[in-house]
């Protein structure tokens, strides 16, 4: 395995010096690009696509080949663990995801069991080998989850929700029984993250897309401190080799992998966040950056945060909205670090253009940044 060609995106969240501000963006796979609609053609639906390693890898790569993007996320969907779990995952042409069980009641809590990462999510494991070779250090790739509390949501609902009324009732009547998923979930996230590091992810992602839906409180108590108990349990470093001047393996070293926390809606909870022990947090749009980067401090790093929807106005306007995320967050100081992506992930109707022009944008002009 090749050394990193490019490691900015590890070198900010470790809050080290860039000569860039690294850029990824959430769901930088998906169906605003032509050539991931072709291939999921191919795969006859979108969870064939996550359980073949060989196109799960293709996709992984695609928007790399067009654009240069500072990290790859690998293909997969946060559903697969409660799939695991035997809940039954399908997706239902143009209403999202669905659970044809629901965890609801005390039989349905005490029939949930961790998953084994290597026997149940042996093709995301294997997916991510095989992207790791394929990727041949060109730059890291994201390993990811969702929250206990996220997958709590789609467990209990069923599926999406507008007003999450299932799980908000279990969480009024029965806190007892919610938590007992949460353990539950919080185990399962712990070992397939872990299975994912094991396996090659350079750095890892917990989406906690719902945690924004809770009030103040319940969010400390459901959503983040199991959350923090992923992160406890993350083991934080693997085994790199280390080449010999004639390019051949001369043993290995430990190297750091970095913990990404993203609420989507956590922008009141910055600094309690920031304190569970990750490398950095995720903020939407609603967040300002440099009142962000004041109350985080030296912390953790940030990652975000574009409006995904300023992806469809004209070009111009795409690099002004880029060039706003970077001077709200500023020339990243000592001990402060600035990953660039969007609040939450890219829509479908993003003209792929336009995703050259940001990203172009984010490299550019933080250079100018640097030089003062
Ligand atoms: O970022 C990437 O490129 C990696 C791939 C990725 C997907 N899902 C692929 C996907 C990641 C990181 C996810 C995470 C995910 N999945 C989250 C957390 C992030 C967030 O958006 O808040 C959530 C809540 C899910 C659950 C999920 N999966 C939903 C609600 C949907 C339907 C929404 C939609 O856009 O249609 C999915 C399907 C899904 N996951 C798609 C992709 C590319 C679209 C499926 C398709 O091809 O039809």
């Amino acid at each position: 395995m090749k050394p990193l060609a490019n490691d900015t995106f590890l070198r900010a969240l470790r809050r080290e010096p860039t000569d860039h501000t690294p850029v990824w963006l959430m769901r930088q796979a998906g169906r605003y690009l032509p050539e991931y609609n072709a291939t999921r053609k191919r795969a006859g639906s979108f969870l064939n696509l996550c359980k073949s390693p060989e196109m799960a890898c293709e996709v992984t790569l695609q928007p790399l080949e067009r654009y240069p993007l500072d990290a790859a996320i690998l293909f997969s969907d946060i559903l697969t663990v409660p799939d695991a779990m035997g809940l039954g995952l399908y997706f239902a042409e143009g209403e999202g995801p669905k659970f044809e069980r629901t965890v609801r009641d005390e039989a349905a809590v005490a029939r949930l069991a961790v998953p084994d990462p290597g026997a149940e999510l042996r093709y995301v494991t294997d997916a991510v080998r095989t992207i790791r070779r394929a990727l041949d250090g060109r730059v890291p790739l994201i390993g990811f989850s969702g929250s206990p509390w996220t997958l709590a949501c789609y467990m209990v609902e069923g599926g999406g929700s507008s007003d999450f009324r299932q799980i908000k009732t279990l969480l009024y009547k029965r806190p007892d029984l919610l938590e007992r998923i949460l353990a539950v979930n919080a185990q399962a996230v712990a070992a397939y993250l872990n299975a994912q590091i094991e396996a090659g992810a350079q750095a890892v992602m917990i989406f906690d897309s719902w945690g924004g839906a809770l009030a103040d409180g319940a969010f400390q108590r459901f959503s983040l401190a199991w959350t923090r108990k992923v992160v406890e349990q993350l083991v934080r470093e693997r085994d790199e080799p280390v080449l010999g001047a004639d390019g051949r393996a001369a043993g290995s070293r430990k190297v750091p992998v970095p913990a990404i926390v993203f609420t989507k809606g956590g922008g009141l909870w910055l600094e309690q966040i920031a304190d569970i022990g990750c490398d950095a947090v995720g903020v939407d749009w609603t967040v300002n950056l440099g009142q962000a980067r004041a109350r985080v401090g030296t912390r953790c790093a940030i990652q975000g945060n574009l409006d995904p929807m300023a992806l469809m106005a004209e070009p111009e306007q795409v690099r002004a909205e880029a060039r706003a995320v970077l001077d709200a967050f500023g020339t990243p100081g000592a001990g402060t670090g600035h990953v660039f992506n969007l609040g939450h992930g890219i829509s479908q109707f993003t003209p792929p253009d336009n995703v050259s022009v940001l990203v172009d944008e984010v490299h550019r002009y933080s250079r100018e940044q640097r030089r003062g």
